[in-house]
């Protein structure tokens, strides 16, 4: 949730209840974001608690460095590290953890990160802007086929193969790197518009979605 580009967290109180937290204890959010749940654990655990937090977005972890609190360790790194983080910290065990996933609003908000068709920016969609392929690399070079199976499993767009199409169509003639230019593609195959919604709005979360590897690496860690 956003309030003028903060990040509002969600259910803020009832999640960190369910943490049931003892002021000893040591727990873990695995999606620091910018910081409300870690705000509100620390503010529950006494003075021989610890938390450790992690994200993969290094300015989420650029923003912890407004909290100086010795009890806080953060830790640039992807869920599915938690274990290799884990050891390193020399933290055997926790008490609890918490998974608050997706998007944050500051990277929905920034429109240089590209994971918005609200702007006009560089088309990127990294969470982890220090690694990978972004998502311009990525549809311009990707099998139309692979591209229509993405848009459909993570999109669950109804018009994913036009909008494949439209995709290879468009850069046979320039490459795509903009969010503009593929919001007026999927703008041209999407024919149906759902009441409310943007017709780039499927297409953006399933590239997004794929670029982070989003539910792989959340399957990875159960
Ligand atoms: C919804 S926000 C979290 C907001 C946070 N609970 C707060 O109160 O500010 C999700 C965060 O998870 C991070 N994230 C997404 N996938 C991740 C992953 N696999 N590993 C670590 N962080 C991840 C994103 O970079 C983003 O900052």
């Amino acid at each position: 949730m956003s309030n003028a580009g903060e990040h509002i967290s969600v259910l803020l109180q009832g999640a960190v209840d369910a943490l049931n937290i003892r002021p000893d204890g040591v727990y873990l959010d695995a999606t620091f974001g910018r910081g409300g749940h870690s705000r509100e654990i620390l503010a529950r655990l006494g003075s021989a608690g610890r938390l450790i937090a992690l994200d993969r977005d290094p300015q989420a972890v650029a923003s912890a460095g407004g909290i100086e609190d010795v009890r806080l360790s953060m830790v640039h790194a992807a869920f599915s590290k938690l274990a290799e983080v884990l050891g390193d910290l020399q933290v055997e065990s926790v008490d609890g953890v918490l998974f608050d996933l997706g998007v944050s609003s500051p990277q929905l908000d920034e429109a240089e990160r590209g994971f918005s068709f609200r702007f006009d920016a560089p088309l990127d969609m990294r969470m982890d802007t220090s690694q990978g392929m972004t998502a311009a690399d990525w549809l311009n070079q990707a099998e139309e086929k692979e591209i229509a199976q993405v848009v459909w499993n993570y999109g669950e767009e109804r018009f994913a193969r036009q909008v494949a199409r439209a995709i290879v169509k468009a850069r046979a003639l320039a490459p795509i790197d903009t969010t503009r230019q593929l919001a007026s593609i999927c703008a041209t195959a999407v024919r149906t518009r759902e009441r409310g919604q943007d017709p780039a709005t499927r297409t953006f979360q399933a590239v997004r979605i794929f670029i982070n590897r989003e539910l792989e690496r959340a399957a990875g860690w159960w």
